[in-house]
């Protein structure tokens, strides 16, 4: 099996279900719409939704499902991204390649664009068919999504991230930032996959969510060494660069430890295996998440 075959079908899908959801919303020649779009639909890899993709093909879930998944995943995302570059937190002028959203639109618009995105997630996880999946379930799903990105997750992990820039921090310390930023919304994106589908053990979710840590840290070990690189990035005084990984503890070792993560990730596919699920796709995805160029 080829990887990109399947990504590009999952990337194209994925695309074209984001731009329809934020082409029906109403008031289209409004600001606030247009930046929502800009911050959403303008680049970015969509590894989240290609990952609810690839769970939820292993176990069985049905494709209309997993669009409602992948979209809300989506929007959280890219909310996330569209407030991480503003000026009081990261202060960053571009994004995927192209000008931050407060720099196209402004930071007024673009908190109320992150906003938005937020909410409209909520409301589509909560209101858009969804085969197969009982309101029990939904409710689930909602909670376990909430619970990730606010400040038990994902809000948290930004928070101590901006505070990390007033001490010297730990490896340890370092990583916790690293799971709730990042690794927690990865880990939800995967449970949602897998909480929308008929198995349910213990044993699975758990193993999923250990491949999640996994595959999440080495995704911001990943992303860190990225802008150690970055000439722009080090310039920026918003960012501390002696507080991330590479800094820390060098290239090398951010590069040993990347590798650590990825045949841990790789050790709990092979149980899977094991168990007789179909594992080839996530392999791939695993593969390309972790070494990916950019
Ligand atoms: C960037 O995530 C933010 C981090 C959590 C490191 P991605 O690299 O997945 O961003 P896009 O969606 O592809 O732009
Ligand atoms: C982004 O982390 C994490 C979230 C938006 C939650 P970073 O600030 O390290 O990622 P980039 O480098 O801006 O993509
Ligand atoms: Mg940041
Ligand atoms: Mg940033």
């Amino acid at each position: 099996m080829n990887f990109s075959n399947f990504y590009n079908i999952y990337q194209n899908r994925i695309n074209n279900k984001l731009l329809n959801v934020l082409n029906n919303l109403p008031s289209q020649t409004s600001i606030l719409i247009k930046s929502m779009k800009y911050g959403t639909l303008i680049g970015g890899k969509r590894l989240r939704a290609c990952l609810v993709y690839t769970i939820g093909e292993m176990f069985k879930v049905n494709i209309v499902t997993l669009d409602v998944i992948s979209i809300s995943i989506e929007l959280i995302h890219s909310y996330s991204l569209i407030h991480d570059d503003l000026p009081c937190i990261d202060n960053d002028y571009f994004r995927r390649g192209k000008l931050s959203c407060h720099i196209k639109y402004g930071e007024n618009f673009a908190i109320l664009a992150g906003d938005a995105l937020q909410s409209l997630a909520f409301n589509i996880l909560s209101t858009h068919v969804m085969p197969g999946v009982s309101n029990r379930k939904r409710l689930k799903i909602i909670s376990e999504l909430s619970y990730a990105i606010g400040c038990t997750g994902m809000c948290i992990g930004q928070a101590l991230d901006l505070q990390k820039n007033t001490k010297e921090l730990n490896i340890t310390e370092l990583e916790k930032i690293y799971l709730y930023k990042t690794a927690f919304l990865i880990r939800s994106s995967i449970r949602l996959s897998y909480l929308s589908s008929n198995f349910f053990s213990k044993e699975i979710l758990l193993l999923l969510d250990r491949y999640a840590i996994s595959i999440g840290l080495a995704f911001q070990i990943q992303d860190d060494i990225f802008d150690f690189n970055n000439d722009t990035k080090k310039l920026n005084k918003n960012h501390n660069i002696y507080n991330t990984y590479p800094y820390l503890i060098g290239i090398k070792k951010s590069q040993e430890k990347i590798q650590i993560l990825h045949q841990e990730a790789l050790s709990i596919l092979k149980f899977f295996k094991k168990k007789h699920f179909i594992i080839n796709k996530l392999k791939l995805l695993t593969d390309f998440i972790i070494k990916r160029s950019k």
